[in-house]
């Protein structure tokens, strides 16, 4: 496939940082690195190579067993003037990319950062050898913690997505005060997180409160990394599994060291670090620990 995939990068980097600041939180968008015509042209570019590379152009035919570009390939073939498909599977591409890649990816890595600092949580990390999605990753020194947890917590404090826009379609009454339709709306899981109420210290990075929450109790929306409603995001399973089995996988190999301070979070279209950052990624190999008997012990 001929793709450029640091131009790839260059380009998409560009465009979310080049999101429009529409809410008083966002301070200036980032310089763009690139002209938005070029990156634009890029994406588009590597999104027509990716639809060529699988052959999914004009494609309509049966579709079991086959990937979620394939199936939406079909149908859009089989539903619109191929010229106006190939627009609009190139737009489902980007979508992947921006809405599931970026964010997915991000909440891996702010899982690491906000690990990293808690050298107790670490050692509590000490993964249990042969323990499969979505068992316990800890129990070295305190009650397990499981992937899901780290994760859960970490999508809490650090919600890739920040704020979720809305629209008012009729009269709506909120706290008191009646808004008319046409009203912009931001729900902000960012804020909305750390609410004391159902999270007590809420700035903290606490996996373990999430041994202790009972989600049954949680009112609806109190936790919505993924939004919700009938335009909740689609990707949620989708983005748990990867994330989780990243993390599964990668912290039972190594443990990462961020260089410098701890990354600021910068708010663009996602939440990213607000610097490039560097790190060491060294192997857990030595302090590895086994399950013998279902108990744990030092290989
Ligand atoms: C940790 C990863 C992810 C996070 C935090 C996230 C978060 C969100 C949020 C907050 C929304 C807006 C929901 C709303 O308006 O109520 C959304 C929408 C969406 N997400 Fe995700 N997402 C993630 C991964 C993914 C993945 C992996 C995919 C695709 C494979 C995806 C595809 C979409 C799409 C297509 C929408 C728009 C849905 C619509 O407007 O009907 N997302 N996501």
């Amino acid at each position: 496939m001929d793709i450029d995939f640091l131009a790839l990068q260059q380009a998409l980097d560009s465009t979310i940082q080049e999101a429009e600041p529409r809410y008083w939180f966002v301070d200036e968008a980032g310089p763009a690195r690139m002209e938005p015509d070029r990156a634009w042209g890029i994406l588009d570019a590597a999104a027509a190579a990716i639809i060529d590379a699988r052959g999914l152009r004009g494609i309509v035919g049966p579709t079991a067993g086959y990937d979620v570009l394939h199936r939406t390939a079909n149908r859009l073939y089989a539903e619109l003037p191929p010229e106006e498909a190939f627009i609009r599977l190139k737009q489902a591409i980007w979508t992947l990319l921006v809405a599931g890649h970026e964010t997915t990816a991000l909440s891996v890595f702010w899982t690491l950062c906000l690990l990293q600092r808690d050298p107790l949580l670490q050692r509590r990390l000490r993964l249990v050898g042969g323990s499969t999605y979505p068992g316990p990753v800890a129990e070295a020194t305190g009650p397990a913690i499981t992937v899901r947890h780290l994760l859960d917590e970490s999508l809490r404090l650090r919600p890739p997505v920040y704020g979720i826009g809305r629209v008012s379609t009729r009269e709506v009454a909120l706290g008191g005060v009646l808004f008319p339709p046409g009203v912009e709306f931001l729900v902000c899981p960012w804020v909305v997180h750390r609410n004391s109420l159902y999270f007590p210290h809420g700035d903290e990075f606490r996996p373990d409160r999430w041994s202790e929450i009972d989600r049954e109790d949680l009112p609806e929306f109190s936790f919505l990394p993924f939004g919700g409603g009938p335009r909740g995001c689609i990707g949620e399973r989708l983005a748990r599994l990867e994330a989780e089995t990243i993390l599964q996988v990668l912290l039972a190999a190594a443990t990462l060291e961020v260089a410098g301070p701890e990354p600021a979070p910068r708010a663009q279209l996602t939440v990213r670090p607000e610097r490039p950052v560097s790190a060491t990624l060294r192997p857990r190999s030595e302090e590895r620990h086994c399950v013998r008997d279902g108990r744990p012990t030092h290989a």
